[in-house]
């Protein structure tokens, strides 16, 4: 066994580094921001589609994939995605192009440090309804820009793969953030609303 860095050394480590206190979460009660926010923080999300593919053809199929609403710090709302034809969960969405995605912020440092479980609504988490199709011009720009910022692996994925840029089209927005059960937003609230207080948004930009 290697020697383990004491829970004191890490807790130090991780509030000299900023960890989870860089950024801080909406008020509950704002819930389009707190989507906003969840959505902007993760890099990844779980997508269920619904499988073509044998023995579990028709029900719901839920896989992994990297996203990024914008680089660090310039969050759109809209999820973008690195496809190709040759991922299982796009073999489903070729046919029907309906999608879930959901995204926690148990996948950053915020509820593990919070002593937030999972389920727990306090560790804020959302679930996108809607559909994923490619884009093209200037918003697969920013997709690119958005995706390869945060996931520079992908420079150097395999081009024979075909890959193209996608986005996730929400129709709709669960929100789970706080007791009194899940709450629903719609896209045009959650595209108003902004993840980042202004100053907040000064004050991260000056800690980038
Ligand atoms: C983007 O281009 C692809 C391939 O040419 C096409 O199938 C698709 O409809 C286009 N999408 C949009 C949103 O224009
Ligand atoms: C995209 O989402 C909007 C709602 O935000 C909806 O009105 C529209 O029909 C969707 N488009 C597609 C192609 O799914």
């Amino acid at each position: 066994m290697s020697a383990a860095p004491r829970p004191a050394l890490l807790l130090l480590l991780g509030l000299s580094l900023g960890g989870c206190c860089r950024f801080r979460i909406p008020p509950h009660e704002q819930v389009a921001r707190v989507a906003r926010f969840v959505a902007h923080r993760c890099d990844w999300a779980s997508m269920a589609t619904t499988s073509t593919h044998s023995p579990v053809v028709g029900q719901p199929f839920s896989n992994v994939f990297s996203v990024s609403d914008g680089p660090e710090g310039s969050s759109s709302g809209v999820p973008y995605l690195y496809l190709t034809h040759m991922e299982v969960s796009v073999q489903d969405l070729q046919v029907d192009p309906r999608a879930s995605l959901s995204m926690s912020l148990a996948q950053t440092d915020y509820c593990r440090q919070q002593g937030f479980d999972p389920q727990s609504p306090l560790c804020a988490h959302i679930i996108l309804s809607g559909s994923v199709y490619q884009v093209n011009g200037t918003e697969a720009d920013f997709a690119k820009k958005s995706l390869f910022s945060r996931h520079p692996e992908m420079i150097d994925w395999p081009t024979d793969h075909n890959w193209f840029f996608a986005k996730f089209n929400i129709t709709q927005v669960w929100v789970l953030d706080y007791f009194g059960g899940i709450k629903t937003v719609s896209p045009e609230e959650y595209f108003k609303a902004t993840p980042f207080k202004k100053i907040k948004a000064q004050n991260v930009a000056g800690t980038l």
